[in-house]
């Protein structure tokens, strides 16, 4: 465990005014998770979609195996260079992602919702790309509801879609913002119990989120954030006994 797979350098990201990321400088190793916790508001989400340049940083740079991606500032473009945000597809299928309102398209069955990404983005023909879906649904517990629409899925199914749909593009590094947050208590576990498996099978991801008895398992490393910067990281047991005023407080305050 010693690969950096992904490095975050500099990243600051301004909405109008707010600064809602300050200079974030985090490096993730092969195979690592790391749960990012902090307060509503600190800047989680924004990181996440930084990474994966769904929010192009505006300062600083992304260096994901020996590429760097950063913004250039032409009148145009975010980008100087057509070309490279040509690769967008590419980077984000291999930067997996999954939000907490799963956003899995209502008018196209499980496998098709699956499908899409592979047919898309990786250009596999249909028959190719069903059976890599299929595989896919199979593998997060859905091999029944393949030919499932949304609306007959449970919210855990659909996050298990949206598991799904990630996994089949083969990606190198898991991001998971909160997305077990919208889900009822009794689907909470199953989806939890989805990662966990992930991480044992050795995948690399960044996971923000509120369960901490969860991140406290299965991370090896939980990054602190507060106003936009990193307050401190460490081993689930540096945090837990953190001296850091600010860390301490959100942690007695969703523990008790
Ligand atoms: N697209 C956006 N436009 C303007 N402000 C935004 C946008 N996205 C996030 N923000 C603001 O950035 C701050 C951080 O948001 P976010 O990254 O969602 O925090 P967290 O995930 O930690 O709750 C918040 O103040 C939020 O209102
Ligand atoms: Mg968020």
């Amino acid at each position: 465990m010693s690969e950096t797979l992904l490095k975050i350098n500099n990243v600051t990201k301004v909405f109008g005014t707010h600064v809602v990321l300050k200079d974030i400088d985090l490096d993730i190793v092969k195979g690592e998770v790391v749960c990012i916790i902090g307060p509503s508001g600190s800047g989680k989400s924004t990181l996440l979609r930084c990474i994966n340049f769904i929010a192009p940083p505006d300062q600083g740079e992304i260096i994901f195996e020996g590429k760097t991606w950063k913004r250039f500032h032409s009148r145009f473009n975010i980008f100087a260079n057509r070309k490279y945000e040509g690769e967008l597809p590419r980077l984000r299928s291999e930067i997996g992602m999954v939000f907490q309102h799963f956003n899995v398209f209502p008018h196209m069955t499980a496998v098709e919702n699956v499908m899409l990404g592979l047919t898309k983005v990786r250009k596999e023909g249909r028959a190719k790309a069903r059976e890599i879906a299929e595989q896919s649904l199979i593998q997060v517990g859905l091999g029944d509801k393949l030919n499932q629409y949304p609306e007959k899925l449970s919210g855990g199914q659909k996050q298990r879609v949206a598991i799904a749909r990630a996994l089949a593009l083969n990606p190198k590094v898991m991001l998971f913002d909160e997305v077990t947050s919208s889900l009822d208590p009794e689907l909470v576990s199953g989806i939890l119990d989805e990662i966990r498996r992930l991480a044992k099978d050795g995948m690399t991801m960044v996971i923000v989120t509120h369960e901490m008895n969860f991140a406290f398992q299965v991370a090896n490393r939980i990054v602190f954030m507060d106003e936009g910067r990193i307050v401190t990281m460490g081993t689930p047991d540096e945090i837990r006994n953190t001296t850091d005023p600010r860390a301490r407080a959100f942690l007695s305050s969703i523990l008790g």
